[in-house]
């Protein structure tokens, strides 16, 4: 199995501001809980056991988020509060641990992950950039469907889906050897690039942000020189783990919401709003009454 996945989350969240300003990005609610906890869970759904966050000294609250709130706890426990009490123990899943680590430098997503190294050793684990949110309206799982692929083949599987033109210059691009794969399976990759321009780029299908890779990946992130935007990039070790082992693209299934935009963050949380068990309906139908009312004031205003 893959028992450790790593969750870079030191970064400033720069697009988020001012709401990120003194709260981790990943610390804003979709909802009712906040965006790393639908990540965490995520991870723990595909049988993940060590979730190591590679963070940074703003970033407590995330730790502190997953950690016991012995007095709080307490209290509900005498107020007889059952199901809140519940709800705050289920926050991070039986037989899961948080390890956190420090990134000292912000030189980029590859180097984020090379901070884990020391935690990972040589096995194989996954990568869950926080700011994309998976939702996989109760199918099977994509980080699941990847690590059993990957357990299978030993091939490394990147997580990857169709974008505009106009969007290929803000993600990492796949080249792939034959065709697109059917959503749910992989193909051979044969390159990759970081953030292209609509010119150069191999293909339309971007990196998402889901990523299963081997251990080996630890040492050639060592030796990368900082690529596109000055930074060390993973696209690039991908590039170069090619090179020595099979590296796959894997066709999403579910739809992926960048909750590191505001435009992203917003659907999210719409999305979630709508499908959220108890709270739903009430929801949908503030949903549409703010619709209603909004037209009735562009039309009057
Ligand atoms: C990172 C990766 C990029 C990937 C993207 C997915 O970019 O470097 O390859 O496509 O995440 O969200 P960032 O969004 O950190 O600039």
């Amino acid at each position: 199995m893959i028992r450790k996945a790593v969750i870079p989350v030191a970064g400033f969240g720069s697009r988020m501001l001012p709401a990120s300003k003194s709260i981790p990005k990943e610390m804003l609610p979709i909802v009712d809980r906040p965006a790393i906890e639908y990540v965490v869970k995520e991870a723990a759904r595909a049988g993940i056991k060590d979730i190591v966050l590679v963070t940074h000294s703003s970033k407590a609250a995330i730790e502190d988020y997953f950690d016991t709130h012995f007095e709080l706890e307490q209290k509900l426990v005498e107020e007889g509060k059952k199901q809140l009490l519940a709800e705050l123990r289920d926050i991070l899943p039986s037989g899961v641990s948080i390890i956190s680590v420090r990134q000292q430098q912000t030189q980029g997503l590859g180097h984020a992950i090379a901070c884990a190294a020391p935690v990972v050793g040589d096995e194989p684990f996954a990568v869950l950039l926080p700011d994309v949110i998976v939702d996989c309206h109760g199918q099977a799982e994509d980080l699941g469907i990847m690590v059993a692929k990957f357990m299978a083949s030993a091939a490394a599987q990147i997580m990857v889906k169709a974008v505009p033109a106009d969007l290929v210059d803000r993600y990492g691009i796949v080249q792939l050897e034959h065709k697109i794969p059917a959503l749910g399976e992989s193909a051979p990759m044969v390159g990759i690039v970081e953030k292209p321009s609509v010119e150069k780029a191999p293909s339309r299908l971007s990196v998402v942000g889901r990523y299963v890779l081997p251990g080996s990946i630890m040492g050639i992130l060592a030796r990368t020189r900082p690529g596109a935007d000055g930074e060390i990039q993973l696209t690039d070790a991908i590039a170069s783990l090619m090179q020595q082992h099979a590296v796959e693209a894997y066709s999403m299934r579910g739809r992926a919401f960048d909750c590191g935009s505001k435009t992203g963050y917003l659907q999210a949380l719409f999305h979630f709003a709508a499908r959220h068990p108890d709270l739903g309906a009430i929801a949908k139908s503030m949903m549409a009454a703010e619709i209603r009312d909004n037209a009735i004031d562009d039309v009057s205003g």
